[in-house]
């Protein structure tokens, strides 16, 4: 296991996850704070009514909690996620009456083909030894009408990119160009397809067609 994989995995760390780990870290890469990331996650997952939602590699479920409140009727959010320590952390900070977590591997989703009327993945694929897998596993169980939507690392096409590339790829992170993700989704049928380059991060969106 890579050095990222590990510090995922580590109590310490799921400890301060949501409150310091993830504002900070994602702050300096992208620019932009978590309330915001959680606006657009709702805004571009178009999150409403009695929808079902999978949040993959939900970590503490400090997504997940947030995009349950948008949902109303038999809606709801699972999370998914490997780490117990995460999950721990989960069910005691982001229970809520339209959530659900479960331990599971993003490459291996344990649910049906088009099953979930938004699928996300946030701040992970990064993390995941075969994220193409993990991504066509979203795709699959995705419902068609439904959106998905990711955010990832992003390299830039200069000396800073090339050094990131380098620093991911001691610890274990990986970072993608500006190409693979958009065309993966074109690739699968997905539609509608939306990337928005923040500094290292990329957030894209698509949708399936109904
Ligand atoms: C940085 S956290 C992201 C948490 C949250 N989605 C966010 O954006 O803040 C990354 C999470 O990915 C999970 N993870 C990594 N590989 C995974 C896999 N193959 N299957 C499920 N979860 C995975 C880790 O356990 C960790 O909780």
């Amino acid at each position: 296991m890579n050095l990222a994989r590990k510090t995922m995995n580590a109590p310490a760390l799921a400890a301060v996850y949501e409150r310091a780990w993830r504002p900070t870290v994602f702050y300096l890469a992208s620019g932009r704070t978590t309330a915001a990331d959680r606006r657009d996650a709702v805004a571009t997952l178009r999150l409403r009514g009695p929808q079902k939602v999978l949040d993959i590699a939900c970590g503490p479920g400090n997504f997940t909690k947030y995009l349950s409140k948008a949902l109303s009727g038999d809606g709801y959010a699972v999370g998914v996620d490997y780490s117990a320590p995460m999950l721990a952390r989960a069910v005691a900070d982001n229970a809520g009456p339209r959530v659900g977590y479960l331990r599971g591997d993003a490459r291996t989703l344990p649910f049906a083909d088009e099953t979930f009327d938004a699928v996300c993945c946030f701040g992970a694929l990064y993390l995941i030894p075969d994220p193409l897998t993990a991504a066509r596993e979203m795709i699959r169980v995705l419902a068609p009408g439904g959106r998905i939507a990711i955010t990832t690392s992003h390299r830039a096409d200069n000396p800073i990119g090339d050094m990131s590339r380098v620093i991911g790829g001691w610890s274990g992170l990986r970072v993608f160009d500006a190409k693979t993700f958009p065309t993966l989704f074109a690739d699968n049928g997905l539609v509608e397809i939306d990337q928005r380059i923040h500094r290292m991060l990329q957030y894209v969106s698509a949708t399936k067609p109904a």
